[in-house]
């Protein structure tokens, strides 16, 4: 049995401090193999820096998924060709800098890891067809161990991805909308899946963002202050065994911590 922690998106700096205050925590209570986290909110809630990335990994993530931010940091496309941890989604231009598909080394063997972007209400990039390409991936695939981050807003395009890939891959973990969905489950051919993993940074914020900011955004169409809220950190993510020979996942369980609230571990 493999255990993974995958984090949802790390939002700013109130983000980096969740993931600093509570992985020491979870990795107390879990004895993990791997950590991976949506890294494309870390620096400022847009992109994520070097500097970001080398304090994250200093706090003990192992791996980063990105999603429809990961270009906001102009400076990624000259590092990001040059670490071997980082997943840009796979269903854009293959001009792109970064790779959408990586295999990660674990004490417990190989762990691939893959990052695909919804189209449905995400404007940002042409985008190819997840399907089409999440099917490519896999035909090319050894790994037993395989764990997607589908970065998309509509509901319906994840869990359809998720009974897509059923029994071809270890999990389809959603990313993006920032809120923790309680729908976690295994389905039939043993794919875990969860809507959205949620986020680590301001609990009292809207999706990160500072609440006045969003609410002037959300009001008139344009705000002159969206940056990251601070104060109180929350953490969610979610924690998965997979079996190491069969590839796939005996439980998800989600977490969700707060100073005063201690859920799923
Ligand atoms: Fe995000
Ligand atoms: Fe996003």
């Amino acid at each position: 049995m493999i255990k993974i922690l995958f984090i949802g998106d790390i939002y700013g700096k109130t983000g980096r401090n969740a993931v600093r205050r509570f992985l020491p925590i979870i990795k107390e209570k879990h004895d993990l193999d791997l950590v991976i986290a949506n890294g494309e909110n870390s620096t400022h809630g847009k992109g994520m820096s070097k500097k970001v990335y080398d304090e994250l990994m200093d706090i003990g993530v192992d791996a980063f998924t990105m999603g429809n931010h990961f270009l906001d940091k102009k400076d990624i496309i000259n590092w990001v060709d040059t670490v071997n941890n980082v997943v840009r989604p796979a269903n854009v231009g293959f001009t792109t800098p970064g790779k959408g598909s990586i295999v990660l080394d674990t004490k417990k063997g190989k762990v691939r890891l893959t990052n695909l972007i919804g189209r449905i209400f995400i404007k940002e990039f042409d985008k190819g067809n997840p399907f089409d390409v999440i099917d490519s991936i896999i035909e090319n695939s050894e790994e037993k161990i395989h764990i997607i981050d589908m970065h998309a807003e509509a509901t319906s395009e994840k869990r359809s991805l998720s009974y897509y890939v059923d029994g071809r891959v270890s999990a389809v973990l959603g990313t993006h909308t920032h809120i923790q969905t309680a729908d976690e489950r295994i389905l039939a051919g043993g794919t875990a899946t969860i809507t959205d993993v949620g986020f680590c940074g301001a609990y009292e914020s809207v999706l990160g963002i500072n609440i006045p900011g969003a609410i002037e955004y959300c009001k008139a169409g344009y705000s002159k202050n969206t940056s990251p809220a601070e104060g109180e950190e929350e953490f969610n993510g979610v924690v998965l065994e997979i079996d190491i020979t069969t590839g796939k996942t005996k439980s998800i369980k989600r977490v969700n911590l707060r100073p005063d609230k201690n859920e799923g571990i």
